[in-house]
């Protein structure tokens, strides 16, 4: 079978992300474990203040961690999900919600000085590429989680190196996902 072309791929992760019964049914069978992610992430977030761009916010079950604290930006391939993030954001005023794919983010160089991405990076295309747009965007920090069973660490070493953060470190946990932090200045 021939390669998808990012396109094709992206129109088929869009349309998995956007099935009625797979976004109702998400937050009841994510909430948990996605939490579990975003405990290990948040202590290397805490010194920074300000703004927080996150990418692939699905339905905002990491808003409800960080919104007293920060501004968050959110983006999301899929209006579905991010529907549901709008819901649950209700009347915070310190989020806003974006339709933007992750490679190309519609913001300037080192507007963020956190960027994060929770379980996001085994659904594109090309993880490198999109590691280069988190890091164009971000000032200081990148947190990334993905899927082991996609990525292992091995590869996201190579893709770190490769994008050019100044440094990362790789966390791992029993978990899902692999965790990286990764510094840009
Ligand atoms: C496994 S869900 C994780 C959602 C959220 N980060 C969480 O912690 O629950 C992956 C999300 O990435 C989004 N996504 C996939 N490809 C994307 C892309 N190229 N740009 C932006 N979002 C994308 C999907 O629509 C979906 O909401």
């Amino acid at each position: 079978m021939p390669e998808l072309n990012e396109f094709s791929y992206k129109k088929r992760i869009m349309k998995l992300y956007s099935e009625p019964s797979y976004v109702k049914t998400y937050d009841r069978r994510y909430n948990s474990i996605q939490r579990e992610k975003y405990e290990i992430i948040l202590p290397y977030l805490e010194n920074h203040p300000l703004w927080i761009l996150d990418v692939g916010i699905g339905t905002g079950l990491f808003l409800n961690k960080v919104v007293r604290q920060w501004t968050l930006i959110g983006t999301d391939l899929s209006l579905r999900m991010l529907h549901i993030a709008k819901k649950r954001a209700k009347k915070n005023t310190n989020v806003e919600l974006v339709l933007a794919d992750a490679d190309y983010l519609p913001f300037k160089e080192r507007i963020f000085q956190i960027v994060t991405t929770f379980t996001l990076l085994q659904n594109v295309p090309n993880p490198l590429k999109t590691i280069q747009e988190l890091k164009r965007v971000s000032d200081n920090l990148v947190a990334i989680t993905v899927l082991k069973k996609k990525i292992n660490v091995l590869s996201l070493r190579e893709f770190l190196k490769k994008s050019g953060v100044t440094k990362f470190n790789i966390i791992e946990r029993e978990s899902e996902d692999i965790f990286a932090v990764c510094y840009v200045t």
